[in-house]
């Protein structure tokens, strides 16, 4: 009988050993997978080692190699190798970080990682936070404080009379949002309809006199929600005109800084968030930029009160710590996993200068990337930048002389398709602007000139094919 662990590290090394070599995307289809690991739930017990060889032999053609160095789809990155490993000690600990008493390691690495977070950003130190599953549920987190305090500035008391009869909250947030705004609006109550879009400009910034005019209709609670790059292009609202301007008419401000607020940390980046500093709470992923496995959102939010007035749990068999911060006053859920442990690790691994470093070496294969691929020309086809990437995120279209803009909709479709097939890169598609086009996404520690180089050749072939 094989030991699980040991059977885990080895199917673990070979992954990550191949990663150079492996497809970037996954190579199978849905009901392949269904056939490999389905099946009617077992009725007896089996090995663990052999559990543990079944499931990888028969999950790896599913996988996505987005740890690897050529996947550029979504916002998708690896984890940085001290952040993974100490996410396995996560599960080999198996704490539950709901309050210090229960697991105090986990919560005092919790509390540690939290304020080094603050600190890498330049965030106020006042600010409270929570580590949460994702952006989606920090955006649900700080906006829940953000409903607590436009109406308790109303006079109402939400967290204890709920939503019926409440002052109606206006939700203003850019027409270029991420949709987890708009869910987070939903789940906490204040509805779709509440949500008012604010212009943007070509590049997807928040147009000043519109948010002026969209203010001045409203005179109950505001929330205003603004992005620290959008998705396709990487824009920043101008923050240090708009929250003023928000704020002097009495609205809370959320930034949505799922990967954008990492520009921050970077000399190079960091006029890009000018005046970030101002709003009233924020939301990030480490498991986006910060290169930690998946399940890490952080939000962060300046009235630390409000923020607990929303999330705080009471009960009796529940001992709060004097001694140090209970997790469970700012988060949603009250078990779980200690996922600040790897954001521990990754930010010891890579100190304020790595951060920063990952942070510019991303940009800069990013904007090879575009320039690259968009200079790529061929017979009959050609690839055209439609950015010049200011972070991380870049757009190419492809098309053909004479094509209309449909069949050049279908051709950049048809493009990153084949690339796919290949394994030797992945992209995923987007809308942007009315168009369709290839998103470049550069988010990975493992990402380098090689795999630069690799991906243009990989794109070559595929325009030529
Ligand atoms: C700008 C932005 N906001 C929010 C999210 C949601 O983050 P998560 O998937 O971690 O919940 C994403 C995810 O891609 C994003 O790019």
């Amino acid at each position: 009988m094989a030991d699980p662990f040991d059977r885990a590290r080895f199917h673990a090394r070979q992954w990550l050993d191949n990663l150079d070599t492996c497809p970037a995307g996954a190579q199978t289809s849905a009901a392949e997978l269904r056939a490999a690991l389905g099946g009617p739930l077992p009725e007896t017990g089996r090995d663990a080692g052999e559990i543990i060889d079944d499931l990888a032999a028969k999950a790896a053609p599913g996988l996505n190699a987005n740890a690897s160095g050529r996947f550029f789809a979504w916002v998708m990155a690896g984890s940085l190798p001290s952040a993974a490993a100490a996410d396995w000690l996560v599960s080999a600990w198996d704490q539950n970080v709901g309050l210090f008493s229960v697991a105090p390691a986990a919560a005092m690495i919790e509390e540690i990682s939290g304020e080094w977070l603050k600190d890498l950003f330049d965030l106020p130190r006042e600010a409270s936070f929570a580590f949460t599953t994702g952006c989606q549920l920090a955006h649900v987190t700080a906006l829940a404080a953000a409903r607590h305090g436009v109406l308790e500035k109303a006079g109402w008391d939400v967290e204890e009379q709920g939503l019926f009869g409440a002052p109606a909250i206006r939700v203003l947030t850019s027409r270029n949002r991420h949709g987890s705004i708009d869910s987070a609006v939903r789940y906490l109550g204040i509805g779709q309809s509440n949500m008012v879009d604010v212009e943007t400009g070509p590049m997807g910034d928040m147009l000043v006199d519109d948010l002026e005019r969209k203010l001045s209709h409203y005179d109950g609670p505001i929330i205003l929600c603004l992005n620290a790059a959008d998705l396709n292009v990487g824009t920043f609202d101008d923050f240090k005109t708009l929250i003023p301007i928000a704020q002097a008419a009495g609205a809370w401000v959320h930034v949505d800084g799922a990967f954008g607020l990492f520009a921050r940390v970077s000399e190079r980046l960091r006029p890009l968030t000018e005046g970030i500093e101002l709003a009233d709470s924020w939301a990030t992923d480490g498991h986006k930029w910060l290169n930690v496995p998946y399940d890490c959102g952080i939000a962060f939010v300046r009235d630390a009160e409000a923020h607990r007035a929303a999330m705080a749990l009471g009960a009796a068999y529940l001992s709060p710590s004097r001694e140090a911060r209970d997790p469970n006053d700012w988060n949603l859920e009250l078990s779980r996993r200690a996922r600040a442990i790897p954001v521990y690790a990754a930010l010891q691994e890579l100190g304020r200068q790595g951060v920063a470093d990952l942070i510019d070496r991303c940009c800069d294969h990013c904007r090879a990337l575009v320039s690259g691929i968009g200079a790529l020309s061929v017979p009959g086809a050609s690839a055209r930048a439609l950015n010049d990437p200011i972070l991380n995120q870049g757009l190419v279209r492809f098309e053909r002389p004479g094509a209309s803009h449909e069949e050049n909709d279908a051709f950049t479709d048809e493009i990153i398709a084949r690339v796919n097939a290949t394994g030797e890169a992945f992209f995923s598609p987007t809308t942007w602007n009315g168009r369709r086009a290839m998103r470049i996404s550069v988010v990975s520690w493992r990402t380098n000139e090689q795999d630069v180089a690799r991906t243009i050749a990989a794109v070559t072939k595929a325009l030529e094919a």
